[in-house]
């Protein structure tokens, strides 16, 4: 693995019964980069995302992250080695308020062993007090804070997405795997969404990956994109090469789904 990269997906497959979502896939991600992934519905992109985080086991292939092969291993194990996951779908708890799903993230926190609650209640309330002034820094961050007392539930799907990408925040994230954080989102939003992740980019040196359709978008943020097409790699380049590429854009007619030629 070379010292710029940070994940190395080598000849990974999933079958579901005959079919191969993820077939043979080969990528590298560059630290530091936005790297975006594209491709048409069905491709594969969040199979590939699955594989990785650990929420699925693949077939065959391997999975290496800063050095280390991590083929496998459970998405808990990931995440406190630095390599986090959204969902397409976001998954908040609907029934806490904004500030708490942010100190929910699991941290490590000796209040949740019984026995040290017990005999050390002052350590537990420090933590705690920690984690609600980290929580409200990465509110601040994400210019929450009109709603850090309301229920996730009651969230717009956009503001879900922002909770979404705090949810990072809360670890010390090195890679961070963004399945199509715009998706449903409002432009204005999509903007302060946008902001926040070059902003994490940049002062935190967060590496993103990001599954996308909106080709605009992704021509903003990332460098380079990639091309998913039946469960493996088409294209790689920067988005004005992805956008003109022949392969590219047959494999998103050949299916009827014209969303990149309509978007250029
Ligand atoms: N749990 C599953 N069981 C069976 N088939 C699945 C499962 N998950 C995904 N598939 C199939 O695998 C293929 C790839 O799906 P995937 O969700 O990875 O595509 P995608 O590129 O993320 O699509 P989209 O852009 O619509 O989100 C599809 O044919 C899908 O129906
Ligand atoms: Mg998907």
């Amino acid at each position: 693995m070379r010292e710029t990269e940070i994940l190395h997906v080598d000849k990974v497959s999933k079958y579901f019964g005959g079919l191969a979502a993820v077939n043979k896939c080969s990528l590298k991600i560059k630290k530091g980069s936005i790297t975006g992934i594209i491709g048409p519905n069905g491709s594969g992109k969040t199979t590939l995302f699955n594989l990785i985080a650990g929420n699925l086991k693949s077939s065959n292939g391997s999975v290496i992250f800063n050095n280390e092969n991590i083929t496998n291993l459970p998405s808990y194990q990931l995440f406190s080695k630095g390599l986090l996951r959204t969902f397409q779908i976001a998954h908040e708890f609907s029934n806490l308020t904004v500030l708490e799903n942010l100190m929910m993230v699991p941290n490590d926190q000796s209040g949740e062993n019984l026995i040290t609650a017990l005999i050390k209640p002052k350590l537990v309330e420090r933590e705690e007090e920690e984690l609600k002034k980290k929580a409200l820094e990465v509110i601040d961050f994400l210019n929450l804070k009109h709603l850090s007392n309301e229920l996730a539930g009651n969230l717009s799907g956009g503001q879900k997405k922002l909770l979404e990408l705090g949810r990072t925040m809360m670890v010390d994230a090195k890679l961070v795997l963004l399945d199509e954080v715009g998706a449903g989102v409002n432009r204005t939003l999509l903007k302060d969404l946008g902001t926040a992740i070059l902003r994490l980019n940049k002062e935190k040196g967060y590496t993103f990956c990001m599954i996308e359709h909106d080709i605009d978008f992704i021509s903003r943020m990332c460098d380079p994109v990639i091309v998913m097409s039946e469960g493996s790699v088409l294209f790689e380049g920067t988005s004005d090469e992805v956008k003109k590429n022949e392969r590219v854009i047959d494999s998103y007619l050949g299916r009827g789904n014209k969303r990149i030629k309509d978007n250029q």
